[in-house]
């Protein structure tokens, strides 16, 4: 088979290596790409059409789409349209990350626990929502904005300024135009990843993001500073069955019932409160770094598990996974996220290997001396061992072998495993 991977990013180069770990795939395209993923073609990932002229040009057998824009876009629509298989979920589906309004109205209708929130479209709303709040709410801009479209204010004026900045300031374009007011809960966060096909779901191992850039959760926040798998506190079978029956059941029989059934992998970010599961946000897709400690624990063979779901047999065919661990640590550009600097010089990366590391590439770039950085979230660092601790060790001495001018990464990830 030939296998299209939609996307450049460390998710992308994540899938990318795991696809190719299959007897079945003969050949991996990336659409872009980045510098350390295989069969790069010059196509953007939001440009649906390109996508589906590369997938008829190279005659593709298969396409996993790995970002959220390409699928809000609709690229999974064109793609079957065109006769293409594809791993993803429609635009229609898409929306339940693709607009936070619509989530919340969606969590209302299918009774899937969250907080409370106010959905406004100008300031003078969002200031009648703001007092009925007796803390400070979380704004959040209701469409796409790669992760940083959340405010989770400390005070009513940060909160307020929030909002101005949102639905006035242009702070996220369009994306800021509707705002998301909702009620700021406490407790630890779990990033719960399903296949998911029709009413079927199958649970990939639970991982834990760092979304925040400096150590103990301090500083701005970013598309995630490392994750580890499993979640081994909370992996047993009755954390499964509660998030199954309150979480991605009533979901997806909500979304067939509503005549746009789900394909692909839905992400629930859950925050664990002393009231129990809250759903936080969804998105509609592997996570990125989650997907670099996911996928190196799935034992199935990935095109197996990804035709079954695309072909209504994953009952048959449910996700299993190996008892080890895995780790990943972020390096990311200096003056990431604000303003990451590129075109430095990256050492190191065949040592990281060699200790047994798997590099994964995001905002690099191959040039005739070697790669470079060209992005905020440079390398993933993944490891794999028998203990959360194993693991941890190998992924940050693969850290220690790599280096390039301002590399910045967390010191502390997997300390809470
Ligand atoms: P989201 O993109 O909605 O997952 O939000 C990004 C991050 O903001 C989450 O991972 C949480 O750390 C934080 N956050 C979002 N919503 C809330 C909330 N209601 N209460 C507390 N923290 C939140
Ligand atoms: N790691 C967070 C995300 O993929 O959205």
């Amino acid at each position: 088979m030939r296998v299209l991977v939609v996307g450049g990013g460390g998710r992308e180069h994540a899938l990318a290596w795991w696809l190719s770990t299959s007897p079945r795939v003969e050949e991996v395209l990336c659409a872009p790409g980045n510098g350390g993923t295989p069969g790069n073609r010059p196509v953007a990932a939001d440009d649906v059409e390109g996508i589906v002229a590369l997938a008829r040009t190279e005659a593709v057998d298969l396409v996993v789409v790995g970002p959220e824009v390409p699928l809000v876009a609709g690229v999974v629509d064109a793609l079957v349209a065109a006769g293409v298989a594809t791993f993803g979920p429609t635009a229609a589906c898409a929306r339940l990350e693709g607009s936070k309004a619509f989530a919340k109205d969606a969590f209302t209708r299918w009774g899937i626990p969250t907080a409370r929130s106010v959905t406004v479209r100008d300031v003078a709303a969002g200031r009648a929502a703001l007092a009925t709040f007796a803390d400070p709410p979380v704004i959040k801009a209701s469409g796409l904005a790669a992760g940083k479209g959340v405010v989770v204010a400390e005070t009513v004026a940060e909160a307020d300024e929030a909002l101005v900045g949102m639905l006035e300031g242009g702070w996220f374009g369009d994306a800021g135009a509707e705002v998301v007011l909702e009620e700021r809960l406490v407790g630890d966060e779990v990033s719960v990843l399903a296949v998911c096909s029709g009413t079927t779901y199958s649970f990939l191992p639970l991982a834990r993001d760092h979304k925040r850039l400096l150590d103990g959760d301090r500083g701005p926040n970013t598309g995630g500073m490392g994750a580890f798998a499993p979640v081994a506190d909370l992996a047993d079978p009755a954390f499964h069955a509660e998030v199954g029956a309150t979480v991605f059941e009533p979901t997806l029989r909500g979304l067939a019932a509503e005549g746009t059934p789900y394909l692909g992998v839905l992400y629930a970010g859950l925050m664990l409160t002393a009231d129990g599961i809250r759903v936080l946000e969804f998105n509609c897709r592997f996570g990125d770094p989650e997907t670099q400690v996911i996928l190196p624990l799935v034992a199935n063979d990935p095109v197996d598990l990804l035709e079954a779901a695309i072909e209504g047999r994953l009952a048959d065919e449910p996700v299993r996974w190996t008892d080890q661990h895995a780790a990943t640590v972020v390096l990311a550009a200096d003056g990431y996220p604000a303003s990451p600097r590129t075109g430095d010089a990256i050492e190191g990366l065949a040592a990281a290997a060699a200790a047994g590391c798997l590099v994964f590439h995001a905002g690099t770039v191959a040039t005739a001396d070697g790669p470079r950085t060209a992005g905020g979230r440079v390398l993933a660092v993944t490891a794999v061992g028998d203990d959360a601790a194993a693991a941890l060790r190998l992924a940050y001495q693969g850290v220690a072998a790599i280096s390039f001018p301002g590399a910045q990464h967390r010191s502390d990830i997997g300390r809470t495993a």
